[in-house]
């Protein structure tokens, strides 16, 4: 079944625009939860740009729903998400100068570390794994064989294509991609410059889609909406009431 997760992180964003205490990151996970949201994600970034340590234990003690945390598989991050115990961690690549993160991990590069030195106390203490890819074959073939539970599929690429050409040809990449996950036994996430145009364009042409996790669209469409009506709107979108 499919799930909206509500990336709050610009809640923070705007909190610390001005060092008030407010607006709070998790007054707004209430909100999306109790408007029907599945679920609530952070990225608690190395820089702490904006979701902070305190957020993450506010978090952790008030979502109901499914607590993605979002983080760079640093030892730092490990420690932080071990003590949170959130139902699921989507490691990502974190670039210190990017302004949002900017593709999916590259498994060749990091595969022998994932398995030696993060996936087993992740799995030891059953927090689901999930990792954020590109729609590439061979990064979800070496995820399954590491025992990733389920794959984030990145859809910027798709989001930000300009020409019907081009989006056909991401879209049936995400389907081919989504096709090879599934069957591989592990669960469709996906996230990325999703908002309410081409949310529905993704839901028509990509199967098996579970969690689906949208930030700065949502957001930002609350500001002018409210958080509430915004994410009724998202929910229509996937059908769930
Ligand atoms: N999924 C991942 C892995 C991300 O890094 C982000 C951005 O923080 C999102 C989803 C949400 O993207 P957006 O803010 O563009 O909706």
């Amino acid at each position: 079944m499919m799930r909206l997760l509500v990336n709050i992180d610009h809640v923070a964003t705007i909190r610390n625009a001005r060092g008030e205490g407010y607006p709070d990151p998790a007054d707004a996970a209430k909100v999306c939860e109790e408007a029907g949201a599945g679920g609530i994600v952070f990225h608690l970034r190395g820089d702490r740009r904006h979701i902070r340590d305190d957020d993450v234990q506010k978090l952790k003690s008030s979502v109901t729903g499914i607590l993605d945390f979002e983080m760079a598989a640093s030892d730092e991050m490990m420690d932080i998400c071990l003590e949170t115990k959130p139902d699921l961690v989507t490691l990502v690549p974190e670039g210190r100068e990017e302004l949002t993160t900017e593709g999916g991990l590259q498994m060749s590069a990091v595969s022998d570390d994932f398995k030696t030195r993060v996936f087993p106390p992740f799995k030891e203490n059953g927090i689901d794994i999930s990792l954020f890819l590109d729609p590439n074959p061979k990064d979800i073939e070496m995820a399954k064989s590491l025992g990733a539970d389920a794959i984030e599929l990145h859809t910027g690429t798709f989001a930000n294509v300009t020409n019907p050409e081009d989006q056909r040809r991401e879209l049936q990449r995400l389907k081919i991609a989504a096709e090879l996950i599934h069957d591989a036994g592990m669960t469709v996430n996906a996230g990325h410059g999703l908002n309410l145009q081409n949310l529905p364009v993704l839901i028509e042409h990509v199967p098996h889609l579970a969690d689906i996790s949208i930030g700065h669209a949502l957001i930002s469409k609350s500001i002018f909406w409210g958080l509430e009506k915004t994410v009724h709107e998202y929910l229509k979108i996937m059908k769930i009431h």
